[in-house]
């Protein structure tokens, strides 16, 4: 009886050591990746949330007859400033996952230069369908709400 207690003593802080040592490792872990991601991550707020964010702004004005070039050469630079963090990232997972974004914004900025509405048009859709690719199937940027 003295015997079974002491081993389920020893067994209990073996729980809890190995489980205190889990808590600090996830935690280390949180901590180094959320570093690594804190540009990206706010960029991304900035980029892509809510109705003024350049991403939705360059949207609507692709939407627009005549395409409305003004307001897409504005989120221009936005869009390439989140291209840059994207690439330079870190996180090998996001940088290796960022190619579809960084072209289809090289492909807008290339189309509003020409003024070609259907290509540019087309751009942005293709930018669209770049957030899935990281975002679901797995993406490193997780899934959105
Ligand atoms: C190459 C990967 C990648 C691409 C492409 C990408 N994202 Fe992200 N996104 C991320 C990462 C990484 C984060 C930060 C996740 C975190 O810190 O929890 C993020 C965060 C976000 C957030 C903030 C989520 C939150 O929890 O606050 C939004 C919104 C977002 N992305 C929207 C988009 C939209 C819209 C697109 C496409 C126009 C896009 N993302 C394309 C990787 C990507």
């Amino acid at each position: 009886m003295r015997r079974a207690s002491v081993i389920s003593l020893s067994f209990t802080s073996c729980l809890l050591i190995g489980f205190l040592a889990y808590q600090l490792n996830q935690r280390e872990a949180y901590g180094g990746k959320d570093d690594e991601d804190e540009k990206v991550h706010e960029l991304m707020e900035k980029t892509h949330e809510g109705k003024k964010s350049p991403w939705k702004k360059a949207i609507q004005a692709s939407q627009a007859n005549p395409i409305d070039w003004a307001t897409i050469n504005q989120a221009l630079p936005r869009l390439a400033d989140m291209s840059e963090a994207l690439v330079t990232t870190k996180d090998k997972d996001v940088r290796d996952a960022a190619d579809g974004y960084v072209a289809a914004v090289q492909e807008l900025a290339m189309q509003a230069n020409k003024r070609d509405t259907v290509r540019a048009r087309a751009a942005l859709t293709t930018l669209s369908d770049s957030c899935a690719d990281c975002h679901y199937k797995g993406g490193p940027g997780g899934k959105l709400d």
